[in-house]
């Protein structure tokens, strides 16, 4: 198998403490590595975050485990956290997360989800988190402006162009190969998505250079993953095909699983009791997410980060529903936004340990046998440290 004549990425960049690239984390989990044990293979989350107080519940799991953390930012929540400008926002988020980072003693990566370098305004956003962030992507699959998957020469080319401008600074770049179905973000949804062609596959690696992949194999973004009443459908005999196909050019490449919610359905009920007689009781009914025997599926075939982000911003709808049902009168924010920290810092943590993810960097604070998800319960009595 030819060899990728892109520049290689840069292992040797230090990064402010606490932080390193997702590549690097991520390989540690494909290869099993936990402190200086090497045992079976786990996948590391990538959670979307929107908000300040969704960084620090996923900031407080990743420390409870001693796991890995991958923080994901779309160009909107950046837009969002920079009061409308996108650039604004990767600097604030940067500087809060790296104070954060440097009095904790795991590795976190802050990674830019479904960056295009296609459109002006998009090409900013991806240079900005260039110099500040750890790790991005490089969506170039899908041409929004004209609702059209982009020609393969094109999104190879887009993409090359990120990797020579990343990998000397030592970020690790993900692509995308294949249209996937869903709203990724609030100005790039498909109605329809395509499978990933193994011969593709194979020319988008070698040109690109890309160390991380995120092929389409039946996911989708968003709550309503298929029909109500049947089971999502992924195609695992795909991901071992492409898998092989990538490990045969670098065992370095890792895969990517978008639109792996598996929406919890301790959550959904909770949200279900607490909406009687409201008629968004049946939109939560009729919520779909893929049932976690198929993400296992993925990660047994060797994908290493699973995007997670619709069932975290459930778990916080729920728990709101949930405080303000109980008490719609108390006039303090803190009260709401505790009880809601406390949900998504929970819902992260079931994550973290489905996917194998703790015990990275130190000895779990929490035993993780005995921890318990449940939104009616508040987070010391669900972590056992009450
Ligand atoms: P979900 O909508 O399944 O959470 O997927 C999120 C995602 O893939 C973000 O890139």
């Amino acid at each position: 198998m030819s060899k990728s004549t892109a520049p290689k990425i840069n292992t040797t960049r230090k990064f402010p403490d606490g932080l390193a690239s997702a590549h690097s984390l991520l390989l540690n989990a494909k290869n099993g590595v936990k402190g200086n044990h090497k045992g079976t293979r786990y996948a590391i989350p990538a959670f979307n975050v929107t908000t300040f107080q969704a960084i620090n519940s996923a900031l407080s799991a990743f420390d409870m485990l001693g796991s890995s953390g991958i923080l994901a930012f779309s160009n909107s929540a950046l837009k969002s956290f920079g009061g409308g400008d996108p650039i604004f926002g990767v600097d604030l988020v940067t500087n809060y997360i790296e104070q954060w980072a440097k009095r904790l003693k795991v590795k976190v990566a802050i990674h830019l989800d479904h960056g295009d370098y296609i459109s002006e305004s998009g090409k900013k956003v991806v240079q900005a988190c260039a110099l500040r962030f750890t790790s991005l992507m490089a969506d170039n699959s899908t041409d929004h402006k004209n609702e059209r998957a982009m020609p393969l020469k094109d999104n190879i080319q887009l993409t090359r162009e990120v990797v020579n401008m990343a990998h000397p600074l030592g970020l690790s770049v993900e692509g995308e190969l294949g249209v996937l179905a869903g709203e990724e973000d609030e100005d790039t949804k498909s109605d329809h998505s395509t499978y990933t062609n193994p011969e593709e596959l194979e020319q988008f690696l070698l040109e690109t250079g890309v160390l991380m992949l995120a092929p389409t194999i039946g996911t989708m973004h968003g709550p309503n993953k298929g029909k109500p009443g049947t089971k999502v459908k992924l195609n695992i005999q795909l991901s071992h095909e492409l898998l092989k196909l990538a490990d045969s050019i670098n065992p370095e490449i890792l895969f990517v699983a978008h639109g792996a919610s598996t929406l919890y359905p301790e959550v959904v009920q909770f949200a279900v009791n607490n909406l009687e007689g409201h008629a968004s009781q049946q939109k939560w009914k009729d919520f779909v997410g893929t049932d976690w025997d198929q993400i296992e599926g993925l990660i047994g075939a060797g994908f290493s980060k699973i995007n997670t982000d619709t069932e975290n911003r459930q778990t916080y709808v729920a728990a709101l529903i949930g405080a303000l049902k109980k008490d719609s009168a108390k006039i303090d924010i803190r009260h709401y936004d505790k009880a809601t920290t406390e949900a998504v810092t929970q819902s992260y943590i079931k994550k973290l340990i489905m996917a194998g993810s703790y015990g990275v960097w130190h000895e779990p604070k929490i035993d993780v046998n005995k921890f318990k998800f449940d939104l009616g319960i508040d987070l010391a009595t669900a972590t056992g440290t009450k």
